[in-house]
């Protein structure tokens, strides 16, 4: 037969007491408020709109999501941005006109030191060139590959320098109705 030892009973007492005392204690903790300060202000922003709305949402997904996720924080997410960042929109289809300048876009510091894989980041740039700048694209372009952005993505430019060595070549080879359509610096124009 088992006899329940006093120091048994204690530990079964002190068991029984630490679950009696667990919801007292959670009881006493802060209550997590039901509205929190400022929501109606949070309210306010489009996306909790639209999940209030209960409107359905599209997914973002591939390239536009990579932009998303990686370019439109400095570039804006119609391509266009404050002055420190050059504007893509309307601009960038012009460098492909010359094979140097559609080396350039690869070799560009942000573009080349992405964490983005090459096809990914091929994939990103043939949807932001179509995406931003369609009508300055030549025909003639044929989409970047990801072998392609392997082999671009490993030099290291002066971008501002190579920047005006295209500029000069595009006007050179007759590619830009005007000089000032692609600034020398890309920092001006905004
Ligand atoms: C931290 C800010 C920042 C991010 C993020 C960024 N860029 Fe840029 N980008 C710049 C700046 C600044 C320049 C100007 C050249 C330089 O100083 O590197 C530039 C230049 C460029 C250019 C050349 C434009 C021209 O007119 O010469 C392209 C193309 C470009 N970026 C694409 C991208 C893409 C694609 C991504 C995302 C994978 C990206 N950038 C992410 C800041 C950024």
């Amino acid at each position: 037969m088992l006899h329940s030892s006093p120091a048994m009973l204690s530990a079964t007492a002190f068991s029984l007491a630490c679950l009696l005392a667990a919801p007292a204690l959670s009881a006493r903790a802060e209550p997590v408020p039901a509205v929190i300060e400022n929501a109606a202000a949070a309210r306010d922003v489009p996306d909790s709109l639209l999940q209030n709305s209960s409107a359905p949402l599209a997914r973002i997904l591939g390239p536009a999501q990579d932009y998303a996720n990686n370019c439109q924080g400095c570039h804006g997410a119609k391509g266009v941005s404050v002055a420190e960042f050059p504007a893509l929109a309307n601009r960038i289809g012009y460098f492909p006109r010359i094979p140097e300048g559609r080396d350039y876009l690869i070799q560009v510091p942000n573009v080349a030191l992405s964490q983005l894989s090459s096809a990914r980041l091929a994939e990103l740039m043939n949807w932001m060139l179509q995406m931003y700048s369609a009508a300055q694209l030549p025909r003639s372009f044929e989409p970047y590959t990801a072998a392609e952005v392997d082999r671009l993505r490993i030099s290291r430019i002066d971008p501002v320098a190579e920047r005006e060595r295209i500029i000069v070549l595009l006007i050179e080879r007759d590619h830009l109705d005007a000089p000032e359509t692609l600034a020398l610096s890309p920092f001006r124009n905004y």
